[in-house]
């Protein structure tokens, strides 16, 4: 048992070491969007902006040192024994499971408390027509079916956004509900979605955005498993979360331009200088063959330069010489390579693809009209009103030219246009209530969040579960 304890704690170093990239890309992020010709910003923020980019070199050095490939299981075998897990912030968590059975029954009890899960049968379901607009609506307050899960009854979230668990003391931010305009979404219910999910692979593909949604699905499909025999396996830029009874994997691969680029190994990659070769994507493509539900994104990382650089050769024979081309275009390219990759490789009697739009950042709280804000660190609202003119600072042409190439496809992919509706979600960030080089935010760093808060992530339970719940409307439509 102790043997296996250390292991547990090993692989949360390791998802840490996966986290800082996020935290360690922030800083150049919100250089980039400040920079941004769409969005005002002060020549204060960037000088100040630059400096943390030199503390992002640190964060690059430490992450070299750690593992690459380690492996590790997080199941756990009901038995008389004490299980102790080691949590991601380094708390202890005491769980005693007596007998197998026994568990399974509190289990159920459980989830009598949640109203919205009460009721099993798949016929209760309504799914919205297939022609619904489910993007177009309003954020509605309801404590009463959400959050979909709780916190603390996810072993599996990562401390880059357990934000309660981490100290943020407003928890509203839960609570909100997409309301498409013109339809439902249909009622979670994670025993449905497992049972759709059953012999079957789901996989996201793209940056740490997507890994954030990755997470929450875990969270999504856990609720309803058997305790035990659930494992999270991370080997190089594949992590696999998989339910045992079900023959289920819920699975995250690590692609931030979809195509062979210098930042594409987990643990370690050029961040600064960062270089693609467009039109290759085989490499990466090979381990999404197969997979009966892809999940694509790829947004955050083109944010860092108005040009991207582009291989003149291949990394593979050693080439190190670019071109820099416009972010569009090269973004076009990209997306053409990885459409291409698509259509010879999807067979789309078997498989679903989603590929999910833009999520945005709330850098600048002057976008939403507050004077006194700190980036997104004092917020505690949804913006609510959708008459307000809100630009937060999104490349609106990588989302034309995503959205273009998504409906110009012979294998139909399904666009989830995440874009705007979370763009009204400035109180849903981790903000300071996350981890930086594996460590939670000191006393000193949360008390600066001008430096230190991070509003391009967002905390789980949170809006990640929502983005869900259009996949999980599409999934279980699939008979
Ligand atoms: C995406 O959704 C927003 C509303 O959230 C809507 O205004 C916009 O037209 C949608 N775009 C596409 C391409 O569906
Ligand atoms: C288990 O799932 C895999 C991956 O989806 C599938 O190929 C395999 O056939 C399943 N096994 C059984 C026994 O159904
Ligand atoms: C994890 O996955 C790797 C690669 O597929 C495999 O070799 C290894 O045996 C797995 N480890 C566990 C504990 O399942
Ligand atoms: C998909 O199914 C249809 C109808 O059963 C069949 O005609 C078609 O050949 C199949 N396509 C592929 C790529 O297997
Ligand atoms: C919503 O925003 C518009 C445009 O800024 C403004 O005219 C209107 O008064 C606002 N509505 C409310 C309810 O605040």
């Amino acid at each position: 048992m102790k043997q296996h304890k250390n292991n547990s704690f090993s692989i949360f170093v390791i998802v840490f070491s996966v986290c800082l990239f996020g935290i360690f890309m922030y800083n150049e992020d919100v250089k980039s969007i400040a920079e941004f010709p769409f969005s005002t910003s002060k020549a204060s923020e960037i000088q100040e902006q630059q400096s943390q980019q030199q503390q992002g070199n640190q964060v690059q050095e430490s992450i070299k040192n750690e593992k690459e490939n380690e492996v590790t299981s997080l199941s756990f075998k009901a038995s008389t024994e004490e299980i102790t897990k080691e949590t991601d912030d380094h708390d202890m968590k005491t769980l005693v499971v007596k007998d197998g059975e026994q568990n399974i029954e509190e289990k159920k009890e459980e989830k009598i408390e949640v109203p919205a899960v009460v009721e099993d049968d798949e016929e209760d379901v309504e799914l919205p027509p297939e022609d619904c607009d489910l993007f177009t609506g309003q954020w509605v307050f309801d404590d009463v079916t959400h959050p979909l899960y709780k916190e603390d009854e996810c072993e599996f979230l990562t401390g880059q956004v357990t934000c309660m668990r981490n100290g943020r003391k407003d928890s509203l931010y839960q609570n909100w509900r997409w309301q498409p305009r013109d339809c439902n979404l249909p009622l979670y219910k994670p025993r449905l979605l497992l049972e759709k999910l059953r012999n079957k692979r789901l996989m996201f593909v793209g940056d740490s955005l997507n890994r954030n949604q990755w997470e929450s699905m875990i969270c999504l499909v856990q609720s309803a498993a058997p305790p035990g025999r659930k494992s999270l396996n991370k080997t190089g830029s594949l992590s696999v979360f998989r339910i045992e009874d079900y023959n289920a994997t819920v699975e995250f691969y690590w692609a931030p331009f979809l195509v062979q680029s210098n930042s594409d190994d987990p643990t370690r990659h050029s961040i600064l200088d960062r270089i693609i070769m467009p039109e290759s994507i085989n490499k990466h493509g090979k381990n999404w063959k197969d997979v009966d539900y892809l999940v694509f994104n790829t947004y955050i990382w083109w944010m860092n330069t108005f040009t991207m650089k582009v291989l003149r050769g291949s990394f593979d024979q050693g080439d190190t010489e670019y071109d820099e081309i416009k972010r569009s275009v090269a973004y076009r390219r990209v997306l053409k390579t990885w459409s291409k990759w698509v259509e010879k490789n999807v067979n789309p009697n078997r498989t679903t693809v989603f590929f999910n739009s833009m999520s945005p950042v709330h850098i600048k709280s002057l976008d939403w009209n507050n004077p006194d804000g700190v980036k997104c660190a004092l917020e505690t609202t949804p913006i609510l009103n959708q008459s307000m003119y809100l630009d937060v600072g999104t490349d609106r042409r990588l989302f034309v030219i995503a959205n273009n190439i998504v409906q110009s496809m012979k294998v139909k992919v399904h666009f989830i246009n995440i874009t705007s509706l979370s763009e009204y979600r400035k109180d849903a960030h981790t903000s300071v209530y996350t981890i930086r080089q594996g460590k939670m935010l000191t006393p000193e760093q949360k008390a600066d969040p001008v430096t230190f808060a991070d509003c391009i992530h967002w905390c789980l339970p949170g809006l990640p579960d929502t983005w869900n719940e259009f996949l999980y409307t599409r999934i279980i439509a699939n008979s």
